[in-house]
């Protein structure tokens, strides 16, 4: 197994490309299933997830072409409505196959993704959402078997703002017959950036970013081609790598408006953000001041963004608290900091970190994707040696990382 190598202590230095977003570009490739027409992203980010997704459309019947960003989806085989084990476990997003292939097939079969280590992540909102769309679910094997001569619009309240559900309901209801009024729905942009693809195919959809959203079903959608978003999560980590390090980085190609709630967490901290339309300057030359955060659905604190803020805070000068509100287990992370001289203690989800002067580097593990990401800018903030060890989880989720940390200065590097 591959591992990561950096010898920390060197502040980042220059310019970096955001990516599209990974968390847009995977709900885009599932909205491909809703029509028989060609569909064109660009932006896409090259990434396992993105692999395990274009293998998952062409297992259910569709053609995929890649040039450089941009991936062509085009009508192949008749369309299958039941998703593999195989590539199923692999990627939670794979959920998102159920409501376009119940729109497109009128039934669809997926194994039930399985929990990871931040929690048990069950999916009952999605299949509430298609029950009241008029279907019928039945669980055999481990399998859900959803099923629905006619997809009817409704009203629909979630329980909880998931983004899964509401990106599956929005895909699931363009091709209802009617209107769908969804409340209480998650807002983040990369569901507008998805409601946007879908109107470019031809779907009837108003209010995405607020909490309802109105669809008024079509019968058919289209052709269409649509630029994904700037990856907001691999943003926040590239500034918090800058601040971290006491760099001096400007970030091109993102969407500053995407992550204000973290521009100003920065700032409160006392780095330096020069803001413009599509890149941002990031400097920080002294020593941050420690800042409280409680993760939470959009606009609030991004939970993806929570284990790089405890990395930043075991370096604040003072004592700071994370507070995590949307995984019952995202914490593995503060363990393996702790490993490089961090002083975190937690309490159920609850984290009091005390910053400290120097990080030391170390083996460390990776838990989870966004823990990963942690354990970079640790290490790359660290006195020493850090080896990280089971880094697929970061190549599922940041796009040419070393490539982009060592065009900073970082010395980093991928071994066997
Ligand atoms: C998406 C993101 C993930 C991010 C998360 C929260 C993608 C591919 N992934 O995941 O990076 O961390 O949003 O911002 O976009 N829940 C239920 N029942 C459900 C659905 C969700 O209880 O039917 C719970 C989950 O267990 C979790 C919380 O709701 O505790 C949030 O989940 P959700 O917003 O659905 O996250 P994902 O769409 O899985």
């Amino acid at each position: 197994m591959h591992k990561i190598v950096i010898h920390g202590g060197k502040p980042l230095k220059g310019e970096v490309e955001i990516s599209g977003s990974k968390n847009s570009a995977l709900p885009c490739l599932f909205a491909t299933l809703l029509t028989d027409e060609e569909s064109v992203l660009n932006n896409v980010p090259d990434l396992v997830d993105i692999d395990t997704t274009c293998s998952l459309l062409t297992t259910l019947g569709k053609t995929i072409e890649r040039k450089g960003s941009t991936v062509f989806v085009k009508p192949g085989k008749k369309l299958q409505s039941e998703a593999p084990y195989d590539l199923v476990r692999k990627m939670r997003a794979s959920a998102l196959v159920l409501g376009p292939l119940l729109a497109r097939c009128g039934v669809t079969r997926a194994s039930l993704p399985g929990g990871c280590a931040i929690g048990l992540r069950p999916i009952d909102i999605h299949i509430d959402g298609f029950k009241t769309l008029g279907a019928t679910t039945t669980l055999v094997n481990g399998m859900v078997e959803i099923k629905a001569t006619e997809l009817k619009g409704n009203k629909y309240k979630l329980k909880f703002q998931s983004v899964g559900a509401t990106e599956n309901l929005l895909m699931a209801a363009s091709l209802a017959t009617g209107d769908t009024i969804l409340q209480n729905v998650a807002r983040e942009p990369e569901i507008v950036d998805l409601a946007n693809l879908l109107i470019k195919m031809g779907a009837k959809i108003s209010g995405m970013g607020s909490s309802t959203i109105h669809i008024t079903g079509v019968e058919r959608l289209y052709r269409a081609e649509h630029t994904i978003i700037p990856d907001r999560i691999e943003t926040a980590t590239y500034l918090i790598a800058t601040a971290m390090t006491q760099g001096n980085v400007v970030l091109r190609k993102t969407e500053p408006q995407h992550i204000e709630c973290i521009l100003q967490f920065l700032v409160k901290a006392g780095i330096k953000l020069k803001v413009n339309h599509s890149s941002i300057h990031c400097r920080a030359t002294r020593k941050f001041k420690p800042v409280s955060v409680v993760t939470g659905p959009y606009p609030k604190f991004p939970t993806d963004v929570q284990a790089q803020w405890m990395a930043l805070m075991a370096l604040a000068a003072g004592k700071s608290y994370i507070t995590e509100k949307i995984f019952e287990s995202r914490h593995l992370h503060a363990a393996e900091l702790c490993r490089m001289g961090a002083k975190i203690q937690s309490r159920s989800n609850q984290f009091i970190i005390e910053g400290v002067d120097r990080l030391q580097g170390a083996h460390v593990m990776v838990s989870d994707l966004r823990a990963g990401a942690a354990l970079v800018l640790a290490g790359l903030a660290a006195r020493g040696k850090t080896v990280i060890h089971r880094i697929y989880h970061l190549d599922r989720g940041y796009e040419n990382l070393e490539l982009k940390l060592k065009q900073l200065g970082a010395n980093i590097e991928r071994i066997d």
